[in-house]
């Protein structure tokens, strides 16, 4: 079965054995993995470097806030990994994402590569409204979410990371080549575990999502491989 680089498998595991043996399980059936906060931590570099290895593309999915100089000197130390995705949250603001995209694009080119896609976390999709108000924010979550990509898109990020529920909206703030991707997946019957603004595969690459961001349904699934080429080939022609 033909590889679809628009699934991503969040590979959410505290070591690299479990990762390892996942990664086997789905073989051939997802060239695209996300390496979250959990696993960069217990396992570093060396699974990053595993993946790479294996001919994966990796989303070196770290979340990155704090000041301007530092997140730019962090992506760029992240970026010499060969990742071909990184990320930030928009809300560390403008000066902070622009800084970023501009220190990863130059090491790249002293480097002779091509800079991995830089992207920015709008809203959390495990945040519902009673948890949006608490933080006192003057806009809905829609408004919120259109306010960071468009932010985002100015300061020189790649796209963002959204729930697939706002990709549509996003997609018409940003254009066309502006990336979308999307967790908070779910097929059909899946459970939702703790997420809150979800969408079928179809569902968020119809509405403007270019990567879909899937983890337990396949990683906690009975026959993780089946589970993977459900999604493909639900997504197929697409
Ligand atoms: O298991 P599940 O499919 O919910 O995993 C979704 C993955 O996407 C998790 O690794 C989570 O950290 C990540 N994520 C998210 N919402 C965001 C950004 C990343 O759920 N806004």
């Amino acid at each position: 079965m033909e590889c679809d680089d628009r699934l991503i498998v969040a590979l959410d595991f505290p070591t690299s054995e479990e990762a390892k043996e996942c990664m086997r399980e789905l073989g051939e059936s997802v060239s695209y993995y996300k390496v979250g906060m959990e696993l960069y931590y217990a396992a570093g570099n060396e699974i990053i470097s595993f993946l790479k290895q294996e001919g994966k593309k990796v989303f070196l999915d770290l979340k990155l806030q704090d000041i301007p100089n530092t997140v730019a000197h962090a992506m760029t130390v992240l970026s010499f990994l060969g990742t071909d995705m990184l990320n930030l949250h928009a809300i560390g603001g403008r000066k902070m994402m622009f800084e970023a995209a501009a220190a990863v694009r130059e090491a790249s080119v002293k480097e002779g590569k091509n800079p991995p896609k830089l992207l920015a976390v709008t809203v959390l999709t495990s945040m519902d409204k009673t948890q949006f108000d608490d933080l006192n924010y003057k806009n809905t979550i829609a408004e919120q979410v259109i306010a960071l990509a468009s932010l985002a898109k100015e300061a020189g990020m790649d796209g963002v990371v959204a729930s697939p529920k706002e990709a549509a909206a996003i997609r018409k703030a940003c254009g066309k080549d502006f990336l979308i991707v999307t967790p908070g997946v779910r097929p059909v019957g899946a459970a939702l575990d703790d997420q809150s603004r979800v969408a079928t595969p179809v569902a968020a690459l119809k509405n403007g999502a270019t990567h879909i961001v899937v983890g337990r349904p396949v990683t906690k699934a009975e026959n993780r491989r089946a589970a993977a080429e459900a999604i493909a080939s639900e997504i197929k022609g697409v």
